[in-house]
C-alpha cells in the first residue's frame, strides 16, 4: 500500500482487503504515534485484525472513543452494564447466528456508522469465521456504463424490514433467546448515493447492501430488485474478499463505508460471543 509503518508490522491478508496487524496491546496503552498508524492501516487496508489482546469492556469502550463517538445500537442486546456494547452472541443450543447474510453495519442510519470494533470473547473450536468484500473492488470491477449509471443514483435504506416486527414473523422466538429486540424503534430510513466517496480515502465504494437497502430512490422495490441482486453477487465474489479466523482475544475494526462483511453459520453446538462497538461516521457524498 505504500504506507511506511514504525511501530505495527501490517500483513496484508489479501490483495483486495484486510491486514492483520502485530504489535499493538490495547490494555497496555497506544501512544499516539501508533494510534495514527492504525487509523492509517484502517483507511489502506479497510479491515484491520489484532491478536490474542485482553481487554475489559471499560477498555474496549475506551478504545472505541479513541476513533470517535460510539454509535449504541438499538436493536442488539447489550453487555451487561455496557450500553455502548452490543452483543452478538449465539448460544450453544441456539440455531440462528447474527449477521450471516452479506451486509454492512447501520447503513439505515441518515449518518451512516464510519466503523465497527468487533472483540471475541468466546470462539467455537472451529468455524464462526466472518468473511469481508471490499467495496472499492466492486466498484473498480464494474463496466464503465454500469459506473456511469449508478453514479447518478440514489438508494433507499431502512431498518423496518430488518428489525421491526415484521421481520420476525416465522422466527423461532426461543432459539433468537433474547439476542434481538425493541422493535418498535426500528424506524429509521436514509437515502445514500449508490456510488460514494469515501469520506477517509476520496475513492469511489459501492454502497448497497442486502440487509437494509430495500430499493433504488424513484424506482419501485419491483424495478429495483434485478438489479440490486446483480450487484449483491458481483459485490461479494472470492476475489473481493478475505476471511478472519478467530480466536479468543482477536479483533477486527471494519470500514463500513468500505466493506461488507458476514458471519458464518458453521458451528452449532458451540458458543460464540462477540462483542462489537459501531463507530459515529459522517454524511456520505457521492462520488460523480
Ligand atoms: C456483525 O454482523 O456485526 C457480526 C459479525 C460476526 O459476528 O462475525
Amino acid at each position: 500500500m505504500g504506507t511506511d509503518y514504525k511501530t505495527l508490522r501490517v500483513i496484508p491478508v489479501s490483495p483486495a482487503l484486510g491486514a492483520e496487524i502485530s504489535g499493538v496491546d490495547i490494555a497496555a496503552g497506544i501512544d499516539d504515534e501508533q494510534f495514527a498508524e492504525l487509523q492509517q492501516a484502517f483507511i489502506d487496508y479497510s479491515v484491520i485484525f489484532l491478536r490474542d489482546q485482553e481487554i475489559t469492556p471499560d477498555q474496549h469502550v475506551e478504545f472505541a472513543h479513541r476513533w470517535g463517538e460510539i454509535n449504541i445500537n438499538r436493536f442488539f442486546q447489550a453487555a451487561e452494564s455496557h450500553p455502548m456494547i452490543a452483543e452478538v452472541r449465539k448460544e450453544a443450543h441456539q440455531k440462528a447466528n447474527i449477521g450471516s447474510s452479506w451486509h454492512t453495519d447501520h447503513s439505515y442510519d441518515q449518518i451512516p456508522a464510519m466503523g465497527s470494533i468487533l472483540y471475541a470473547r468466546e470462539v467455537p473450536q472451529v468455524g464462526g469465521d466472518t468473511l469481508f468484500a471490499s467495496m472499492y473492488a466492486a466498484y473498480d470491477a464494474l463496466s464503465d456504463g454500469m459506473k456511469a449509471m449508478l453514479s447518478q443514483m440514489n438508494a433507499v435504506h431502512s431498518s423496518r424490514h430488518a428489525f421491526g416486527e415484521a421481520a420476525y414473523a416465522g422466527v423461532d422466538m426461543n432459539d433468537l433467546g433474547g439476542r434481538l429486540g425493541n422493535t418498535g424503534a426500528a424506524t429509521q430510513d436514509a437515502v445514500h448515493p449508490v456510488v460514494i466517496r469515501h469520506p477517509l480515502s476520496g475513492r469511489p465504494a459501492l454502497y448497497v447492501n442486502g440487509d437494509f437497502t430495500v430499493r433504488f430512490d424513484g424506482w419501485t422495490r419491483e424495478e429495483s430488485q434485478p438489479l440490486l441482486d446483480f450487484l449483491y453477487a458481483h459485490a461479494c465474489q472470492n476475489e473481493f474478499t478475505c476471511r478472519l479466523h478467530w480466536r479468543k482475544g482477536s479483533m477486527a475494526i471494519w470500514d463500513n463505508r468500505a466493506t461488507h462483511h458476514c458471519a458464518l453459520n458453521d458451528y452449532h453446538g458451540e458458543r460464540r460471543l462477540m462483542h462489537r462497538i459501531t463507530l459515529e461516521g459522517v454524511p456520505l457524498q457521492a462520488a460523480a
